[in-house]
């Protein structure tokens, strides 16, 4: 176990607030301290003295309370612990942070912490899935906030779906892949992902698009922060949820996949496991095409930039284990041998995804990773598994 970590810990207003205690509990027994700060809507839930009896430290609610600005600081408190974690966040205090609204002690910390922050909603499933959560929750991934949940399930309210808190086990894991306290064969090590498909817009409403679910790329995130690292997933958009404490980007064209991923170097390893479209419109319509008895509307293509091949080209940030993904129909190693070559990568993982193998949006691939002098193969394992093989192998090359 390394030196002692501490947290500030954010309660928001909910009946999910009770879980904070026994979240509290089990950071305690992982080493990790917790300095408490109660909303005021949250104080209607947990009290201040349960709070200061199991985190044995004085508990935060007032903006205004003199004698710890005298003595601290609402500066100095954002700022002392090594990370900030919201649990309960809900909806209004999401609201807040999304918008930069400090007038409330819980988003004062917020908006003037340089900590990473970690945030765990809860709330019900209509408000979880209103379009104003929905854009503050992408304000929030895009200014690199960390989620963790929420689960599926039933609510406190009656309804069913998205919007439970995770449980207090799931929190103290993204906490610990954020604090790199779990050791883990890819400690210390940051990893790049970019996974998904990208879509290419041809008007407002129509675009060009693939296949890809985008699980292979998800399950090497996934697995990466739980083998220690410290990792960022640059996605299109896809079903799937962001892993825990995963740092998220979500974007839509290959270009905006490139700029992302240029601007998260430098990266220990970096691993292209979306599937970027080829060509996009060179100028996509402003309004939505109509149709007209004229003909056929003719689609002008550009290509897109490799950004597997950018990275490779990189003089001084280029990431120290690159990898590629193939996805081949045919001569599946040979193919990628070639593709290797071509790309100037280290590795190249190949999957088959002639109708046979199907891959795309299955949960069961079979990977060969290709070296420059080796290829190791995995028949018929989850993409979980595939993600751990080449990750293991990223993690012994690097040692
Ligand atoms: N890739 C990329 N940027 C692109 C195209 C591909 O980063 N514009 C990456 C993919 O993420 C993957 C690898 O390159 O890691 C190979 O992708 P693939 O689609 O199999 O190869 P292509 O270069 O598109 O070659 P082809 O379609 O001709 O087989």
């Amino acid at each position: 176990m390394t030196d002692k970590k501490s947290i500030l810990l954010i309660i928001g207003g909910g009946i999910a607030a009770y879980k904070c205690l026994e979240l509290i509990r089990r950071l305690k027994e992982h080493n990790i301290s917790v300095t408490p700060v109660l909303t005021k809507a949250g104080a209607e839930f947990v009290t201040p003295l349960s709070l200061a009896t199991l985190a044995e430290t004085q508990v935060h609610t007032d903006l205004f309370d003199l004698k710890n600005e005298t003595e601290i600081g609402h500066i100095q408190l954002s700022r002392q612990a090594d990370f900030v974690v919201v649990a309960p966040a809900t909806a209004d205090l999401m609201a807040k942070m999304a918008n930069g609204l400090a007038n409330d002690l819980a988003s004062t910390l917020l908006l003037a912490t340089d900590k990473d922050v970690l945030v765990a909603p809860a709330m019900n499933v209509r408000m979880w899935d209103h379009p104003a959560t929905q854009r503050n929750i992408a304000t929030l991934r895009q200014d690199g906030v960390l989620f963790v949940g929420p689960d599926d399930g039933d609510m406190a309210c009656g309804e069913t779906g998205p919007g439970r808190l995770s449980e207090p086990d799931q929190i103290v894991q993204a906490i610990q892949a954020v604090l790199h306290v779990k050791k883990g064969p890819l400690s210390g090590k940051s990893v790049l992902i970019t996974a998904g498909p990208t879509h290419e817009p041809i008007d407002p409403v129509r675009y060009i698009a693939n296949r890809s679910s985008g699980k292979q790329g998800y399950a090497l995130a996934e697995m990466a922060a739980s083998l220690g690292a410290d990792v960022t997933l640059v996605s299109g958009p896809t079903k799937l949820s962001p892993p825990a404490g995963v740092r998220y980007i979500g974007i839509e064209t290959a270009r905006e996949m490139r700029d992302a991923t240029l601007a998260n170097l430098p990266a220990d390893i970096a691993i292209c496991a979306a599937a970027v479209a080829d060509w996009r419109v060179k100028k996509s319509a402003g309004q939505k095409m109509k149709k007209s008895k004229d003909g056929l509307p003719v689609l002008d293509l550009a290509e897109n930039p490799d950004i597997l091949a950018t990275l490779s080209d990189l003089k001084d940030n280029r990431p120290h284990l690159l990898i590629g993904f193939a996805a081949e129909t045919e001569t599946v190693i040979e193919h990628a041998k070639k593709k290797l070559k071509k790309k100037g990568c280290d590795w190249i993982v190949a999957n088959d995804v002639s109708t046979e193998g199907n891959v795309f949006g299955n949960d069961e691939t079979s990977i060969h990773i290709i070296t420059k002098d080796s290829v190791e193969s995995f028949e018929k394992v989850t993409k979980s598994e595939a993600a751990q093989h080449v990750l293991l192998k990223a993690a012994e090359t690097l040692k």
